[in-house]
């Protein structure tokens, strides 16, 4: 088969389309024959070496796929030959074909084509066991996404505003925020020209917010306790600005303030499909009935690759960007 291949730890010309032998599958597990896969930050991290696969995971990148069942290994009873599916991978998406545990796959959600599919299962998987599962966001509270643009971004505002929560974001232009306004964010902050922590103070009366998530890390840490209400949650999903900082620790105390981090990628396969399943039951229904809607800016062939990966760092895009076979 051909799959994009890392050649050397490196910049996006790194990217090659190679000819590569095809994935076995393992007892438990589904061949998926690739239709699209969608770029994650974590691939443009993968690509320059600093984010290697976990033990047993692909050697090619990609987290997350649609595609037509081709092959089921023994015990698995859910799915079978010619399914259309999209799935949650440790790697390997950037391929003609995938083996995923069958606890990892997914139907395709109703009224969506199968290449937007692959738009998904990692925003879905990811914001639904953060936000939902550990941070407990509830209908009536409050939300602060920084990155409302970005493919977890454009998801989660979606997700949250459809749950009936307030929704807060930042992006850095108006474009951006134009965007974030039309999928239902309720507050939408440029963060390149305004101070998020005095706007957010400003829109809930002094109080703060209830949920955050971030993947800025560092130069946000101190500010994103400053802006949580009390019981806040602050949800660590990267660090884009580093994971060093100095931080006056006062504010979790008096605002009984829980900080929690994770990493979808390195979770057990037993793991990812209590999330998978959780995101089958809470989440499909929302997309099935049109409240939740795939945000695709642009999509290459795997022969251009480099250039999906040049547009992901350039942050110039909107929601997800699709590779396709
Ligand atoms: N922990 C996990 O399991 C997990 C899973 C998936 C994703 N993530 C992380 O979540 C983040 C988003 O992932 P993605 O795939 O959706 O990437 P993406 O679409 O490339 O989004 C990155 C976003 O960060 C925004 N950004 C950069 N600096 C900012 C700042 N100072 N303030 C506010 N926004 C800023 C960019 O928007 P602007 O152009 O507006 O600056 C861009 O929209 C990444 O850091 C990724 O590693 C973590």
């Amino acid at each position: 088969m051909k799959a994009v291949v890392i050649t050397s730890p490196g910049g996006p010309e790194v990217l090659q389309v190679q000819e590569v032998e095809n994935p076995r599958i393992a007892d438990g597990e589904v061949l998926i024959k690739v239709a699209a896969t969608a770029l994650n930050r974590a691939d443009t991290l993968q690509r320059q070496g600093k984010h290697p696969p976990p033990a047993g995971a692909s050697p090619y990148p990609g987290l997350e796929c649609s595609g037509t069942v081709e092959a089921v290994g023994k015990g698995v009873s859910r799915w079978k030959i010619g399914d259309q599916v999209c799935a949650l991978l440790s790697g390997g998406g950037y391929a003609e074909k995938v083996a995923v545990p069958a606890g990892q796959v997914l139907p395709i959600p109703e009224g969506i084509s199968l290449v937007d599919a692959a738009s998904f299962p990692e925003v879905a998987c990811t914001v639904w066991s953060t936000v939902y599962m550990m941070c407990n966001l509830a209908s009536g509270e409050t939300f602060l996404v920084h990155g409302g643009s970005s493919g977890i971004g454009t998801f989660a505002i979606q997700l949250a505003k459809h749950r009936g929560v307030r929704v807060f974001v930042t992006a850095g232009g108006e474009e951006k925020l134009a965007v974030c306004k039309d999928l239902g964010a309720d507050v939408c902050i440029n963060y390149k020209t305004e101070d998020f922590v005095a706007r957010v103070k400003e829109e809930t009366g002094g109080k703060g917010v209830d949920v955050i998530l971030d993947s800025i890390g560092a130069s946000y840490f101190q500010r994103n306790l400053e802006s949580l209400n009390m019981d806040g949650r602050l949800f660590l999903l990267g660090f884009q600005t580093g994971a060093v900082t100095q931080v006056n620790l006062a504010s979790i105390f008096a605002k009984r303030i829980k900080v929690q981090g994770a990493g979808l990628r390195s979770r057990t396969p037993e793991n990812k499909a209590t999330i998978v399943s959780e995101v089958e039951k809470n989440v499909w229904p929302a997309i099935a009935a049109g409240k939740v809607k795939p945000v695709i800016f642009k999509s290459f062939p795997f022969s251009d690759a480099a250039e999906a990966h040049r547009l992901m760092e350039s942050s110039h895009h909107i929601g997800k960007i699709l590779l396709i076979p």
